[in-house]
C-alpha cells in the first residue's frame, strides 16, 4: 500500500471508531485546560484517559473532587460518576487512547523566552507509548513552528513511526476562558490545523464531536491564529490602560468613556483597564511570537510596547494609593496598613499566576506599607518559587476591615461586599470600577 493510501486508511479507521463512539481520548496534563476538555469529551460519550504526573490532582479528580475553585465540584463528581473517566499518573495508559491531546504549560523562562520543557517532556512521554493509528494534537499555546519543529521530530525519533502515515499530528489551540459561564469546551469553536488532508480529517472529526470546527491549512497557521487572538487582547488592554492614564490627567472617567464608546454597534470592542496584566496567557503568549520573530530578524514593536505599558501599571496603582492616602487621610504609605482586595489575576477564579496584585503587594511593601490581602477564592497563597513575595500569606478576615488605613481593589470578584469595604476603610483605591458597578458612591474612594 502506498503511503498516501495508508494515511487514508488510518483516517478512515479513526473516523469509524469515532462514529461508533468506540474511541478513547487521552489528555496529557489535567490542569485548567485539561480538566474542562476532559469534561467536554465525557459529555459527548467518549472515554477519557487523563495522564497527569501530580498525584494529588489525580487523586482528587478520581474521587470526584474539584481542585480548581471555579470548576463546580458537581461537574467533577459527574465526570467521575460517568464511569468513562480514568485520571492516572501512569503514562502507559496513553497506549489505550486513540487520540492524545497535550495540555501542558508553556511559560516563559527567566530570560522571558519560551520554555518548551513541558511540551518536550510530555511529547517524549507520548512518543514512548505511541502506536500506529493514533492522533496526537498539541493544545498548548506556542509559537508557529513548534508542532513541526519540536513535537513531530520527538514523536518520530522516539517511536520510529512516521507522522502523516503511521500516526497523525495536529494542532488545535485551547480557547478555555476560566470562569466564563457563557462559553466552554463544547460551545467555543475549535481551530484545527494539520499538514496533510488525512491528518486534518482525523483531527476535525475528533474535535467536531466536541464542538464546531474551523479548519486551517496547516499546523503553523493554527499556532499563529491562537497567538493572534492573544496579541490582539494584549495590545488593546495596553491601549485602554494608556487611555486611562491620559483621561485621568484630564479628569475624565475612562469607565464612562468606554460605556459610551461601546454603544457603537460596529467597529469598536470594549476592553477595560485594571491594575496591570496577569494570567498564564495574555502576558506570556505574545512573547512567544516576539522570540520567533527575532529569530527571523523581524521586530515586534507593538507587542513589546504593549508589554511595557501594562508592566508599568502596578507602580501607577501604588502611586495613586500613596496620593489617596495623603489627600484623604493625611497619611504616608510608609507605615500604613493596606488591604489588597483580590489576589487572583481576574474575577471569580483562583488563578494567581502573573497576577498584577502580587506586584502591587511587593511595591507597597517596598514603600514601607504593611500589606494583607483578602480573596475569597484564595484562602492561602500557595508557595510558588516565582512569587516569593506572597509566600505564607493567608486571606485576611473580612470582619477586620477597620484595621486598615487603605484598601486597593485589584480584582473585582463577585460576592465581595464593596459597600461594607468603602464604609469601613478610610481610603479605597479602585482599579476595576467595582464600587460604581456595585452602586457604591463613596467620597473616600479613588479610581486608579
Ligand atoms: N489556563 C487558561 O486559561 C488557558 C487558556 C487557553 C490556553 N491555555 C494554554 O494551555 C496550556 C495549559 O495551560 P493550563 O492553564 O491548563 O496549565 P496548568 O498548569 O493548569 O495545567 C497543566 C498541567 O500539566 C501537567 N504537566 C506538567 N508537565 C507534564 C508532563 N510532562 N506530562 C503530563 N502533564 C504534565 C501539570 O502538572 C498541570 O497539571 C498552556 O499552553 C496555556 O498557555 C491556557
Amino acid at each position: 500500500m502506498s503511503q498516501a493510501a495508508r494515511a487514508e486508511a488510518m483516517a478512515d479507521a479513526f473516523v469509524r471508531r469515532l462514529e461508533a463512539r468506540d474511541l478513547t481520548v487521552g489528555i496529557v496534563g489535567l490542569g485548567y485546560v485539561g480538566v474542562p476538555l476532559a469534561e467536554g469529551f465525557l459529555a459527548k460519550g467518549l472515554r477519557v484517559v487523563g495522564y497527569e504526573p501530580d498525584a494529588a490532582k489525580v487523586a482528587a479528580l478520581a474521587a470526584g473532587e474539584s481542585y480548581i475553585s471555579h470548576i463546580d465540584p458537581v461537574r467533577v463528581k459527574l465526570m467521575a460518576a460517568s464511569g468513562l473517566f480514568q485520571p492516572t499518573t501512569d503514562p502507559s495508559s496513553l497506549a489505550y487512547a486513540d487520540a492524545i491531546l497535550l495540555c501542558v504549560p508553556t511559560p516563559l523562562d527567566a530570560h522571558r523566552e519560551p520554555d518548551l520543557s513541558f511540551v518536550e517532556a510530555a511529547t517524549r512521554t507520548v512518543a514512548e507509548h505511541l502506536r500506529p493509528g493514533q492522533l496526537v494534537a498539541l493544545e498548548s499555546t506556542t509559537y508557529p513552528g513548534t508542532s513541526a519543529e519540536i513535537v513531530r521530530p520527538i514523536l518520530e525519533d522516539v517511536s520510529g513511526l512516521a507522522s502523516g502515515v503511521d500516526f497523525a499530528l495536529a494542532y488545535s489551540p485551547e480557547r478555555e476562558d476560566p470562569g466564563n459561564i457563557d462559553f466552554g469546551a463544547t460551545s467555543t469553536p475549535k481551530i484545527v490545523g494539520a499538514d496533510t488532508a488525512p491528518e486534518r480529517r482525523m483531527a476535525s472529526a475528533l474535535y467536531g464531536a466536541l464542538t464546531q470546527v474551523v479548519e486551517v491549512a496547516d499546523l503553523k497557521t493554527a499556532e499563529a491564529a491562537k497567538l493572534t487572538e492573544n496579541i490582539f487582547r494584549l495590545v488593546n488592554i495596553a491601549l485602554v490602560n494608556e487611555l486611562k492614564v491620559v483621561f485621568e490627567s484630564l479628569d475624565i472617567d475612562i469607565w464612562q468613556v468606554i460605556d459610551a464608546a461601546r454603544t457603537k454597534p460596529f467597529g469598536y470592542m470594549p476592553f477595560y483597564p485594571g491594575p496591570g496584566l496577569g494570567g498564564h496567557c495574555i502576558g506570556i503568549d505574545p512573547f512567544y511570537l516576539t522570540w520567533k520573530a527575532r529569530a527571523h530578524g523581524e521586530p515586534t514593536r507593538f507587542i513589546e510596547l504593549a508589554g511595557d505599558v501594562v508592566t508599568a501599571m502596578p507602580a501607577r496603582v501604588v502611586e495613586a494609593t500613596a496620593r489617596a492616602l495623603s489627600d484623604i487621610s493625611g497619611k504616608a504609605v510608609n507605615g500604613a496598613r493596606v488591604l489588597v482586595v483580590g489576589l487572583a489575576y481576574k474575577k471569580n477564579v483562583d488563578d494567581l499566576r502573573e497576577s498584577p496584585a502580587i506586584h502591587v503587594i511587593r511595591l507597597l511593601r517596598e514603600r514601607g506599607a504593611e500589606v494583607a490581602y483578602h480573596d475569597p477564592f484564595i484562602p492561602a497563597a500557595p508557595d510558588l518559587a516565582e512569587h516569593p513575595e506572597i509566600a505564607g500569606m493567608t486571606s485576611a478576615a473580612w470582619a477586620a476591615l477597620s484595621d486598615y488605613d487603605a484598601a486597593v481593589i485589584c480584582t473585582d470578584h463577585d460576592g465581595v461586599d464593596y459597600a461594607a469595604l468603602a464604609a469601613a476603610v478610610p481610603v479605597v483605591v479602585d482599579t476595576r470600577n467595582a464600587l460604581a458597578r456595585a452602586g457604591v458612591a463613596a467620597a473616600n474612594a479613588r479610581k486608579a
